[in-house]
């Protein structure tokens, strides 16, 4: 438990060990679940809880600051990891009603069972009173799930938007000081959770634009006692500005792809093209949505198997397709026996992408001269493609 302002406490709890979350999403530093207890001179509020498997964690912190009684629980998002501890916190303060907006009631009710008269639904913008503080709320839909909505504490300027620039980052700090580490973090949770959200952060951006905002305190890693950091990293990222990148994810078996993509990241790297490359067999997810943030263009590489792309690359295909990132052209690398349908097969799992694709090249067997040759103007048709699009000089 730590106290941010008077009467203002952060309750949730760390999780140093945690390595994957929805067995999908490495978490290579843990991550935290971020509650925060908020006495009024009338009513307390507690502002969402933490994931169940840290329950105690969050029991123990409410103790330790003293609540005699929890008036409300505010839920700014149904997932579990931040509405998980809701029944058992409702069992030990029975009066506290869940106050949310009715989308998140309806999830809260299917989800934890939690029966329909224990809620006060909110509308966007309502506010409520604890006596000396007033709580806003904000309905911030599709950051990322459609019922997230955030608080706005008026009287001390406190931003409390859930998910919405959070990070994935267990410490001790309470507030984001070691910026070059929070900003690593923060890249990483928008890549995997909100990018494929870009619409609607813009919308919430501007919706949060007008608000005097001292510190934004998320839902997972350290609190923004400089909120222009964050609020500034999210309009780049989810800007339509790409830059002068080219993301590399490959696959070898026999080493015919190991070879060209050698052989192609020198060729991007002789035209000053930043090129990052990823070995599918090894790869953190994570650090290859990051780098799909910002890159103008991907160039998927892989051998064929049994006529199609190799699984590891229809995985990654099928993983940028769920993240839609802003990158604005697609080419592919393939090496195949004796015939593949492998290029057809990876543009089919890429429908969400709005994409130029730019010619691929198929090579039979082991790379020869005229295969490296396709390689050289491949890199040609790259680097005039970003210098169509204003990113190259
Ligand atoms: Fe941190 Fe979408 O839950």
């Amino acid at each position: 438990m730590q106290k941010i302002k008077p009467n203002i406490y952060a309750v949730g709890a760390i999780d140093w060990d945690r390595r994957l979350f929805d067995q999908l999403i490495p978490l290579p530093d843990g991550t935290t679940y971020n509650a925060y207890l908020i006495k009024g001179s009338e009513k307390t509020v507690l502002l969402d809880t933490v994931d169940p498997t840290k329950t105690e964690v969050l029991i123990d912190n409410l103790v330790r600051t003293e609540v005699e009684k929890i008036d409300y629980i505010v839920a700014h998002h149904a997932e579990q990891d931040h509405s998980g501890s809701l029944p058992d916190i409702l069992m030990l303060y029975p009066d506290a009603k869940v106050v949310t907006n009715p989308k998140c009631k309806s999830m809260l009710m299917d989800l934890l069972a939690i029966s329909e008269d224990k809620f006060i639904t909110v509308e966007d913008n309502q506010t409520l009173s604890l006596g000396d503080k007033t709580l806003q709320f904000i309905y911030i839909p599709w950051v990322h799930w459609p019922e997230t909505m955030a608080t706005y504490l008026a009287e001390d300027k406190i931003l409390f938007p859930c998910d919405f620039f959070g990070s994935h980052l267990a410490t001790s700090d309470l507030y984001a000081d070691d910026l070059p580490l929070v900003y690593e973090a923060a890249k990483r949770y928008y890549a995997e959770i909100m990018m494929p959200f870009r619409t609607p952060i813009k919308n919430n951006l501007e919706k949060i634009k007008s608000l005097e905002i001292e510190l934004i305190a998320t839902s997972h890693g350290p609190i923004y006692n400089n909120p222009k950091f964050i609020i500034d990293a999210y309009t780049d990222w989810a800007s339509d500005k790409v830059k002068n990148e080219v993301i590399l994810p490959y696959v070898s078996m026999h080493g015919s792809t190991k070879k060209m993509v050698e052989y192609f990241v020198d060729t991007l790297m002789e035209r000053h093209i930043t090129v990052k490359q990823f070995d599918l067999a090894s790869v953190d997810i994570g650090k290859l949505a990051m780098a799909l943030v910002d890159a103008a263009t991907i160039v998927l590489a892989c051998p064929t198997v049994l006529a199609c792309a190799h699984p590891l690359a229809a995985y990654a295909a099928t993983l940028t397709n769920e993240l839609r990132p802003k990158t604005k052209f697609v080419s592919i690398i393939t090496s195949f026996g004796w015939a593949s349908r492998a290029v057809e097969h990876l543009t089919s799992l890429m429908p969400n992408l709005k994409v130029e694709m730019i010619e691929p090249v198929v090579v039979k067997g082991h790379p020869k001269d005229n295969d490296f040759a396709a390689l050289e103007k491949l890199a040609d048709n790259i680097l005039a493609k970003h210098k169509g699009i204003g990113i190259v000089d």
